[in-house]
């Protein structure tokens, strides 16, 4: 190990319990891109949440992941319906961002959207469709770690919608604040 990757002693005290306010603010400096995941309902209805805790996960066999809060009213439906689309939001997508992450809307109101497998939405615009079979779920403290398998996928080209610290990138005229704070 060399001099400098050696652990400090001098600073091996125990750490003061974490900041909840600096947490968010720290998280909020990752960049990351923006989807709406989609699944459906047993009736065939469609579901859909803005999420930005999508990740690639493995390449064989391909796999994704993102998390969805314990008391996000759709996390019963994605967990039953036993598959979802990764719709990756493109610069001009901002609208749908925030559409998709507003409590007691028809979210998918004239929505443009093709059907893909399951009936699952595809929201035309995105920048890529990911398919997805529900591949397992794990416990992520106050959240729900969803694995999909994925099954299909299609990308398109455009400019991707950004976001960081809080805010969507590129900045849009619409100077509304956004009210998601991880
Ligand atoms: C940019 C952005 C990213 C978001 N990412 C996530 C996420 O990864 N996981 C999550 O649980 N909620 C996330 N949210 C919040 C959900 O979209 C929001 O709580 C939504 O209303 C949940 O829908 P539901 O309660 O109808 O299931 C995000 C919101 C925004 C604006």
């Amino acid at each position: 190990m060399s001099e400098k990757m050696r652990p400090n002693r001098a600073n091996d005290t125990a750490p003061q319990p974490l900041d909840t306010n600096v947490f968010r603010e720290a998280l909020g400096r990752f960049a990351s891109g923006i989807t709406v995941m989609t699944t459906v309902d047993e009736d065939g209805a469609p579901y859909g949440v803005t999420a930005t805790s999508f990740a690639s996960l493995s390449l064989d066999p391909p796999l994704v992941q993102w998390s969805l809060r314990n008391a996000a009213f759709s996390l019963p439906i994605f967990l039953k319906s036993g598959g979802f689309s990764v719709n990756v939001l493109s610069a001009d997508q901002e609208a749908v961002s925030r559409r998709f992450s507003t409590p007691e809307i028809d979210r998918f109101a004239q929505l443009n959207t093709e059907s893909g497998l399951g009936g699952v939405s595809l929201i035309q615009g995105a920048l890529a469709w990911i398919e997805c079979s529900l591949e397992t779920t794990l416990a992520g403290g106050d959240h729900t770690i969803l694995v999909g398998k994925v099954l299909r996928a299609r990308t398109f080209d455009h400019q991707p919608l950004l976001y960081w610290r809080g805010g969507y990138l590129p900045e849009s005229t619409d100077q509304t604040e956004s009210d998601h704070k991880t």
